[in-house]
C-alpha cells in the first residue's frame, strides 16, 4: 500500500549522495544558482551518464564544481587576474574558463575536447556538505533535459528527469539563474554567459570584459550556447506592454499571476524567472507566454539573455 502511495523518491541525506557519486552513478544537487545534474567528474562512465541523461550533445562541455579555490588549483592554470575573480566571487555564482592543468584529472569528456575547462565554486551548503564529503571533484550541469527551462526546485528536476534520480536534501536554489561564465583561457577576460553576478560587479574587480556573441548553433568554440535555449514548449513573445487574450503575462513592476517582481528588482526577478516560466507553460489557461520588458540593470542582463534564447526560433 505504502509503496503505491509514495511513488516519489525522497529527497536524499550527504552520505546516500556521496555514496551514488562513488559508485559512478548520478545524483541532483540544489546550488545557489540552479539545480545540477552531477557525477564523478574524474570517470568517463559516470560523464558519460550526464550527456545521456539530458540528451546533451558531447560536444557542449560541462561546469566542473570543487569545494574552494585550492581545489581548483589542482585543476587548471589560475592567472593573477583568474586568482582575483576567484577571490572576489568563491564561493558564488561565477564559473571561470581556464587553461586544464597537464595533470589534470578530470575527464577529457568534461572539456569536449576543448584544452579549458569550466571551474565554480558553489556556495550552497548542501553542494558545499557534498563536495567535501566525497572529496571529488562534481560535473554538474543544470539538471533539465536539453535545451529546456533550468530547475530551481526538485519537482522541476522530477518532471525533466524522472522519479528514479536521487535529489541531494537542500533548500532550493536563492538565485535562480545559472553561474555567470568567464573565459580567461587567452589572457583576456570575454563574458561567454551572463548569469548570477552581475557584470558590473565583475568589472569592478577585473577591469572591461570583453562581450561577444554568444549564440553559436555548431561549433563548441567558446560556451556551446545555442541560439534556441531554455525553451518552455509554448511560444514566447518578448517586451509585450500587455497580454493578448490567450498569453500568460510574466509582467514585470506591477502585480499578475505570474509577475516577476513587483517592485522592478532585477534579482527578485531572476529568482522568479525560471519557476514562473514552467507555471505559465503548464497553466491549460493560457496558449502563449508574454513578457514584459525587463531593464538590463544587474541581473537584468542575464534576465535577457535567457529571454531571448527562449523566445529564438527552435531547431529541434
Ligand atoms: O549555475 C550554473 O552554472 C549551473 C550549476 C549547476 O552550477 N550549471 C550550468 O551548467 O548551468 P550547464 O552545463 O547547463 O551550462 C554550462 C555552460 C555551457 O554553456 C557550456 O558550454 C559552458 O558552460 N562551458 C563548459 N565548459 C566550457 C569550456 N571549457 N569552455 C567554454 N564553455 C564551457
Ligand atoms: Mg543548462
Amino acid at each position: 500500500m505504502q509503496a503505491a502511495l509514495s511513488r516519489v523518491v525522497p529527497e536524499v541525506p550527504v552520505s546516500e549522495a556521496c555514496r551514488v557519486l562513488q559508485d559512478g552513478g548520478l545524483v541532483a544537487l540544489p546550488t545557489e544558482t540552479v539545480y545540477g545534474l552531477g557525477a564523478d567528474a574524474t570517470r568517463d562512465d559516470a560523464v558519460a551518464k550526464i550527456f545521456e541523461a539530458k540528451g546533451r550533445p558531447t560536444f557542449n562541455p560541462l561546469i566542473v564544481h570543487v569545494p574552494d579555490l585550492a581545489a581548483a588549483e589542482q585543476l587548471a592554470e589560475f592567472s593573477d587576474t583568474a586568482r582575483a575573480l576567484a577571490e572576489a566571487f568563491w564561493p558564488g555564482a561565477l564559473t571561470l574558463v581556464l587553461p586544464r592543468r597537464k595533470d589534470c584529472p578530470v575527464s577529457l569528456l568534461c572539456s569536449a575536447g576543448l584544452d579549458s575547462l569550466a571551474i565554480r565554486v558553489p556556495s550552497h551548503p548542501a553542494a558545499q556538505a557534498l563536495l567535501r564529503e566525497a572529496g571529488l571533484p562534481i560535473a554538474a550541469p543544470s539538471a533539465n533535459r536539453s535545451g529546456h527551462v533550468s530547475p530551481t526546485r526538485p519537482r522541476h528536476v522530477r518532471e525533466d528527469l524522472g522519479d528514479d534520480l536521487p535529489i541531494l536534501a537542500g533548500d532550493p536554489p536563492q538565485i535562480g539563474l545559472e553561474s555567470t561564465i568567464l573565459g580567461l583561457a587567452d589572457g583576456s577576460v570575454r563574458l561567454l554567459r551572463p548569469g548570477g553576478v552581475a557584470l558590473e560587479e565583475i568589472e569592478a574587480i577585473c577591469g572591461r570584459a570583453e562581450r561577444q556573441d554568444i549564440v553559436n548553433n555548431s561549433a563548441p568554440s567558446a560556451p556551446g550556447q545555442f541560439s534556441s535555449h531554455y525553451a518552455p514548449t509554448k511560444p514566447l513573445r518578448l517586451n509585450a506592454v500587455k497580454a493578448l487574450p490567450d498569453e500568460a503575462l510574466l509582467g514585470y513592476g506591477k502585480p499578475g499571476l505570474f509577475c516577476l517582481s513587483e517592485g522592478s528588482d532585477p534579482t527578485e526577478a531572476a529568482a522568479n524567472l525560471f519557476r514562473n516560466l514552467r507555471l505559465a507553460d503548464a497553466s491549460p489557461q493560457f496558449t502563449s507566454i508574454a513578457v514584459s520588458p525587463i531593464p538590463m540593470e544587474g541581473l537584468g542582463l542575464a534576465i535577457n539573455d535567457r529571454l531571448r534564447r527562449a523566445a529564438a526560433p527552435r531547431d529541434t
